[in-house]
């Protein structure tokens, strides 16, 4: 069943001019964009700086409104003003940075700060931050300030803070861009194991291709646009195509790519570098 549906979404921003009386519409961010995620799918979505990720993600949970198409999480319309607190308890969102996210002086306040606004009973609202602490295994630094974490352990703590309300759907943007190397892998790893484990819908808004591997499904936007769609190996195999709107693919794929445009036999452009390893023995026997 699919959880959230996006029908030929079409949005602009309105921009004000120096009087800040008349406003004027301009280009298309979102132009005629069309995707569905089932529940318990993870899905990756990428393009460039500018390309309509972000502005996406606040559509998903009706922050933004369509100007026209729909968009429908869990068969709720997000353009119901009645269904807007419903909505924005099944899908949480996670920012890319985790300072901004963080309100309060101690870890465990932070991750209730949510469920105590939604008025949740105390009793409660201890069971979901003890449990909401352990599945991003930080519940050791439950009484520790915020701002004596590293960068992963208090993007970590956000990530507890939108499990504490229970969602059925977290959309991260670009939650490692601000990262280092063992932080985003932190991050990562965290994400799949609650995709996995707790079966929470996953959708993350990266520009690292590498962590788009192994996700159920991508999207690629381009200006507004959704350039390709389908399984990470369908799109990644369409080097030529990514490359000819300046985008990336894995570097395991691009060295596969490259053989076999000098002539190796290769056959599928592999998205990890166990399968390019084996595939390059048996061409060497
Ligand atoms: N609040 C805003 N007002 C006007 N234009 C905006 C606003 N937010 C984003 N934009 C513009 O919309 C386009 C898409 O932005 P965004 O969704 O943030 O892209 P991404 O997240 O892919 O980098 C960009 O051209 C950006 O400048
Ligand atoms: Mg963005």
């Amino acid at each position: 069943m699919d959880f959230i549906t996006a029908q030929n979404l079409v949005f602009r921003y309105l921009e004000e001019d120096e009087t800040q009386v008349n406003t004027k519409v301009v280009r298309n961010v979102l132009d005629d964009v069309s995707f569905n995620i089932k529940k318990g799918e993870f899905v990756a979505l990428l393009g460039h700086n500018g390309c309509g990720k972000s502005t996406i993600s606040k559509h998903l949970n009706a922050m933004l409104l369509p100007d026209s198409g729909k968009v429908y999480v869990d068969s709720l319309d997000t353009a119901d003003e009645d269904e807007d607190f419903t909505i924005r308890k099944k899908v949480g969102l996670v920012l890319q940075n985790p300072d901004n996210q963080l309100v309060a002086s101690v870890v465990e306040e932070d991750v209730a700060f949510g469920p105590e606004n939604i008025g949740i009973e105390p009793k409660e609202i201890r069971r979901r931050v003890d449990n909401a602490l352990k599945a991003v295994d930080m519940y050791d630094y439950r009484n520790q300030p915020p701002h004596k974490l590293s960068g992963g352990q208090k993007q970590r703590v956000a990530i507890a803070g939108i499990i504490a309300m229970e969602p059925s759907c977290i959309v991260l943007d670009e939650p490692t861009a601000m990262l280092d190397p063992k932080g985003r892998e932190e991050v990562m790893s965290t994400i799949k194991r609650l995709n996995r484990e707790q079966g929470i819908t996953i959708v993350l808004i990266t520009h690292y291709m590498e962590e788009a591997v192994d996700a159920d499904r991508v999207i690629v936007m381009d200006d507004g646009k959704i350039l390709t769609q389908g399984t990470p190996q369908e799109v990644f195999s369409q080097v030529e195509l990514l490359k000819r709107h300046r985008l990336d693919v894995p570097q395991v794929t691009e060295l596969c790519y490259n053989l076999k445009a000098r002539g190796v036999d290769i056959d599928t452009l592999s998205l990890h570098s166990d399968e390019c390893i084996e595939k390059l023995l048996e061409v060497l026997k």
